[in-house]
């Protein structure tokens, strides 16, 4: 039984962090467990920037995006000795646990702090992307994907009015995710991901076509970030088509907004069981949620292991385009 952790929040922001947060260190309360916040994901961690929390740290945010924690990136943490400096300043707080929240960056420094140090470390899936091996969600990519949606919603009338081609880049780093799910809920002609190559060339014939056979109005079509900027997309397309086009970059619009349902639930249950298992004895693990249920993947994996997008997704986006 493991008396005192600690939980932070690392690499970039996710809506339902603060959910996450809330409830790992309500669990811990409850189970009479001493629990420290440490401030600015590693970079806290380094520089011993953390508090020992209580109930009332976490009120009032289960509603709130961002983390209360504050998170930041850490070249130091990325150096042996720098995280040789934050086990030490765990040891020195006789901090037992550590809860890592954040995306694959984060989790990769947690399992390394595990491997180096021996830290018994939980994580918890904290990023926007939906990019963590072994898990079908991680917390804000639901959040993340109805702000795009509502984006979507908005470029369509304004494409339609018209009659222009709209491209829209979202965020997902080396992910798809995010423009697959969306561009399928968007009804997008095109969803261009990092996992697929694509022709530019034969796309715009298509989009010609689709004009002067179909009196198509607009064609929306959805970049992923980690495919090719939309801006360049957007210019090759118009000089190939002779269409008038607009890019849109949501940028960091979707790191932001407050939790959906899911998101919270979610957040909410991923932080209780893992913190139930750290303080129970269980380590070096990603607590995640895998068709629908709890389940915790071996963090060497979570982090070693690539995940690939829903073929099945590809191809139905593909089909009902
Ligand atoms: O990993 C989450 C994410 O939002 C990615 O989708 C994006 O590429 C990256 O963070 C942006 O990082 P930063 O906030 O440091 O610019």
């Amino acid at each position: 039984m493991r008396k005192t952790i600690a939980v932070m929040t690392s690499g970039g922001d996710s809506p339902g962090m603060n959910a996450a947060t809330r409830a790992v260190v309500r669990t811990a309360l409850s189970e009479g467990v001493k629990v420290f916040g440490i401030y600015n994901g590693y970079r806290g961690l380094l520089e011993d920037d953390m508090f020992e929390m209580n109930t009332r740290s976490v009120s009032d945010i289960i509603q709130r995006g961002g983390t209360i924690l504050g998170t930041a990136r850490s070249k130091e943490f990325e150096t042996a000795e720098g995280r040789e400096n934050a086990a030490e300043n765990l040891f020195a707080r006789g901090i037992e646990g550590l809860v890592v929240i954040g995306g694959d960056g984060s989790l990769r420094g947690a399992q390394q702090l595990t491997e180096e140090h021996n830290i018994a470390v939980v994580g918890l899936p904290g990023t926007i992307d939906n990019d963590i091996w072994g898990m079908d969600y991680t917390i804000g990519s639901d959040t993340a994907a109805n702000t795009i949606i509502d984006a979507i919603n908005k470029l369509r009338d304004t494409a339609s009015a018209h009659r222009r081609i709209a491209i829209l880049e979202v965020m997902g780093r080396h992910s798809g995710w995010l423009a697959l799910i969306t561009g399928m809920s968007g009804g997008a002609e095109y969803i261009l991901v990092p996992e697929e190559q694509f022709d530019l060339d034969k796309i715009g014939t298509e989009i010609r076509e689709m004009y002067e056979e179909n009196q198509k109005r607009y064609v929306l079509i959805i970049v992923a970030e980690g495919a090719g900027s939309a801006i360049d997309i957007g210019k090759k397309l118009e000089e190939k088509t002779g269409i008038d086009t607009r890019a849109s970059v949501l940028g960091h619009i979707q790191r932001g907004g407050s939790p959906t349902v899911m998101d919270r639930v979610y957040a909410s249950t991923l932080g209780e069981q893992a913190t139930r298992a750290l303080i129970s004895g269980v380590s070096n693990v990603v607590y995640g949620i895998r068709h629908g249920r709890v389940v915790n993947v071996n963090l060497y994996d979570a982090v070693h292991k690539k995940k690939s997008l829903d073929p099945e997704y590809l191809r139905m986006a593909k089909v009902l385009a």
